[in-house]
């Protein structure tokens, strides 16, 4: 069972039926509605002429601000061009050296962004990246048959005891398992995934499954001011947490430096400043040029609080200046940012656009290994909802699409591999990630065991202000324990979670890892990548370690 149907989730599930495995994958909105549509300047891998991987991994540790897992950052990018090959054999057009009149064999034409030290950025439709991924992964799903439920919501994972000897159910028995299997509540540490309860328009139901993969996506709409689309609220990863799953790395989300400073936000590519454009203040200065000697192509942490700075010093917006491309190249390279800008009542080949950091992407999630194993026999984990540690504290720009396909190709083997009796097998050793947390980590952990959780009804509206207050692009302790304290209590669903809307359940799942993300904050003394504290400008070794959070103790080692 896969949920979600973004690249992650379409990869996992074809990569599953090539194997010859039972796959079904749910999804709460429309198929196509995710995030992986919206994602313009494209996906990094190193296939260039010239390019290594080992440049990759170098960029992507760098950007990572010393919190990257180095064996799943090689995973990642040496992997990444056969995953380039799977996407083109799915059908996915990238574009190639000589546009629309290119040979089918023509070099593909490449990008730049920020912190990469190559052009190494595959795109399609120009700035039409994402949507073409999904286009022709879609086209490939249904030509293989894949069963797909639309506007089926995950209410819960469902979990039971593993009989003595762990055997793993694999009969092919209709998806349907007595209500009474149906709580995640009870079960000990060792009770296994096997099935998720969900809302569907025909009513409340459970769906069992020998595996649940997670590919649900991050919580952009934690945030008043996101990149992300609607469906973005942390279902999956609050779905895990209470299971039972170890989650890592929560506090780290990264804003996008330039997105359009309009009502609800737009994604200005990156690849825009990679093709020239320059950041100027409300007095037409460039001021990146003063913060880092990549200027805009710095990390992206580094240009969004530059930004936020420059904000907070002048009371007046910044603006993106990409007049230098002009009119024809912008059109033809960005045909959705310049339609955008064309609706915002803007003309971006004659004048500056006002841009503003938006939440973007979450580096943290549900802790997997490399294969997308989580820390709960039967669950795993592929995509922005997993945390193989492989961002550290900052995604590299571009990285996003590629970490979905690569570890979504990788946990679809895994599952094909293993003998049904260790279907169920969890990540050989959750408590990896506990070993290398700082004492604060601990910390951290302990607070969120006491988490309260009663209370009563607060508004998604409230809560995504107060998160883009108290822990956006810069923190202090003073905002993020206001913040929690002002979550107190607060629910947004008042005891059944069954008899609750999706609108209801999604609130809860950002409630509850708005209070994840405040506590691993607030935990984390320092400043590092996406993570600024006012009041801890430096980064520190004792802080050299993920935060992880359960509300089970992970097994002693
Ligand atoms: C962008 O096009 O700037 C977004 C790409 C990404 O988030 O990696």
């Amino acid at each position: 069972m896969v949920v979600g149907s973004g690249i992650a989730g379409l990869v996992t599930a074809l990569e599953c039926a090539r194997a010859g495995l039972d796959v079904t994958v749910v999804t709460k909105g429309a198929i196509d509605e995710g995030n992986t549509r919206h994602a313009q300047g494209g996906i990094a891998a190193a296939v260039m002429p010239g390019d290594t991987v080992a440049s990759h991994v170098a960029d992507t540790l760098v950007a990572g601000a010393g919190l990257s897992d180095p064996d799943a950052v090689g995973v990642l990018c040496e992997e990444g061009p056969a995953g380039i090959a799977a996407l083109v054999e799915w059908g996915v057009s990238f574009d190639r050296v000589g546009g629309v009149d290119a040979a089918p064999d023509a070099p593909f034409d490449s990008g730049l962004e920020g912190a990469h030290s190559f052009h190494r950025i595959l795109h399609a439709g120009g700035d039409a990246s994402g949507l073409a991924v999904e286009q022709a992964l879609l086209r490939s799903v249904r030509a293989a048959g894949i069963a797909v439920r639309e506007h089926t919501f995950l209410i819960d994972l469902v979990r039971e005891d593993v009989p003595q000897g762990g055997a793993a159910r694999r009969d092919a028995s209709p998806n349907v398992l007595p209500n009474s299997t149906s709580s995640t509540a009870g079960g000990g540490i060792d009770a296994a995934v096997c099935g998720v309860r969900v809302r569907t328009p025909a009513g409340v139901e459970t769906l069992r499954a020998d595996a649940v993969v997670l590919a649900s996506g991050g919580l952009g709409q934690l945030y008043a001011q996101t990149t992300n689309p609607a469906v973005t609220t942390g279902d999956g990863a609050a779905a895990a947490w209470r299971a039972g799953a170890v989650l890592a790395d929560v506090e780290f989300v990264q804003f996008h430096p330039t997105a359009l400073a309009v009502p609800g936000s737009f994604l200005v590519s990156e690849a825009v400043r990679g093709d020239g454009a320059v950041l100027r203040n409300t007095r037409g200065e460039r001021f990146m040029t003063s913060v880092h000697p990549l200027a805009e192509l710095a990390p992206r942490d580094i240009v969004a609080r530059a930004i936020a700075a420059e904000m907070r010093r002048t009371g007046s917006p910044v603006y993106l200046d990409a007049t230098a491309l002009g009119a024809e190249e912008l059109e033809h390279r960005f045909p959705t940012i310049s339609a955008a800008c064309r609706e915002a009542g803007f003309d971006w080949a004659h004048d500056p656009v006002p841009v503003a950091p938006a939440a973007h992407y979450w580096m943290g999630g549900v802790a997997t290994d490399l294969d997308g194993r989580t820390s709960i026999p039967g669950l795993y984990a592929v995509g922005e909802v997993a945390c193989t540690g492989v961002h550290g504290a900052n995604r590299l720009a571009s990285n996003s699409l590629l970490e979905g396909l690569v570890f979504a190709r990788r946990c679809a083997r895994a599952l094909a591999a293993l003998p049904a009796p260790s279907a169920l097998a969890p990540y050989a050793s959750p408590v990896e990630w506990a070993q290398s947390v700082a004492q604060a980590g601990r910390d951290a952990t302990d607070r969120a065991h006491s988490i309260a959780s009663e209370g009563r009804v607060t508004t998604r509206h409230e809560l995504r202000e107060l998160m883009q207050r108290a822990a956006g692009v810069v923190r202090d302790a003073d905002g993020l324990r206001s913040a929690l304290a002002a979550l107190e209590g607060r629910a947004a669903v008042d005891g059944d979670r069954e008899s609750a809307s999706v609108e209801q359940l999604e609130t809860e799942n950002l409630l509850q890892l708005a209070r994840l993300l405040l506590h691993s904050a607030l935990a984390r003394e320092e400043s590092r990548g996406a993570h600024s504290r006012d009041d801890f400008a430096e980064t520190s070794p004792a802080f050299d370690g993920h935060l992880v959070v359960s509300r089970m103790r992970p097994r002693p080692a």
